[in-house]
């Protein structure tokens, strides 16, 4: 039997890891200093919708957790009071003002699946919505945004080549021997941190463009409110949608995310 265990108690996965990956976990006492360092003295910080993170090796996501937990609150904070939109705006800014990367898939799946998880808990308790499946019912568009933001926001790259123009991105992957791997089978990925989920949506609707993998999410969620939840690889990291398909269901808790190893 597989049990669940909490992510961010994991810290090593293997000798192995730690010598190609330089896999290290920071534990989440360490990440509250290193938030509360970065905040110090900087008045309404977290709440600040212009401020764009970037965590260049998200790992299972102990860091990005940390960050997201905080923007979330401090951004529902600043929306109008007491009404439902307040919590969507919050999902919505906090979002699209994180990005984080990973070279390895596992590590982009699990940190996928907790800022999925944490995003349904919060939506939960601030709209006061009873279960998942009332949830996505009474905001499935926004979901489905959601699931194409995270895939968006949240994804495989290699840090040194991804941030390096066309000429120098292979000599800087070079640099370690995981990026020259990685980079020799993916190539180039620039990341453009202006072009947010959101930007990227409205420029398609504007060119009169149906955005492919919006409509594939809608999808996703239509089966999965019909009782006929299908595993979608796009979508692996809402897996834990797996068995909630009915409004009967109990409200989100935050349920560990499977440790694969
Ligand atoms: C020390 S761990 C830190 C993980 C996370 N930041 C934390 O503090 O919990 C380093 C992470 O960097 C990733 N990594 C290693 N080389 C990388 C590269 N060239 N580009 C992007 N990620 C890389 C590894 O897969 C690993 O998850």
């Amino acid at each position: 039997m597989t049990k669940n265990t909490a992510l961010d108690a994991i810290f090593q996965r293997s000798l192995e890891r730690v010598k190609n990956l330089g896999e290290v976990f920071t534990p989440p006492s360490s990440v509250e200093d290193m938030l509360r360092l970065l905040s110090q003295g900087r008045k309404g910080f977290w709440g600040d919708e212009n401020h764009v993170f970037f965590e260049p090796n998200c790992g299972h996501g102990n860091i990005v957790i940390g960050i997201y937990r905080k923007r979330l609150q401090a951004l529902y904070k600043k929306a109008p009071p007491h009404s439902e939109n307040a919590a969507l705006y919050a999902v919505a800014n906090a979002i699209n003002t994180l990005w984080a990367i990973d070279i390895d898939a596992k590590n982009v799946h699990q940190c996928r699946s907790r800022v999925f998880l944490e995003t349904l808990v919060f939506l939960q308790q601030k709209t006061g919505i009873a279960t998942q499946h009332g949830l996505i019912k009474q905001h499935k568009n926004f979901i489905a945004h959601l699931l194409c933001a995270i895939n968006w926001h949240i994804h495989e790259n290699e840090t040194l080549s991804c941030l390096s123009d066309k000429k120098t991105a292979k000599a800087n992957a070079k640099k370690t021997r995981s990026g020259a791997k990685w980079f020799a089978e993916h190539g180039h990925r620039p990341m453009t941190f202006d072009l947010s989920w959101t930007e990227y949506y409205q420029q398609c609707e504007q060119d009169n463009l149906a955005d492919i993998a919006y409509q594939r999410a809608l999808r996703f969620l239509d089966q999965y409110l019909a009782g006929k939840f299908r595993k979608s690889r796009e979508f692996q990291f809402a897996d834990c949608l797996a068995g909630q398909s009915s409004d009967k269901t109990k409200p989100a808790t935050n349920v560990k995310a499977k440790a694969g190893g």
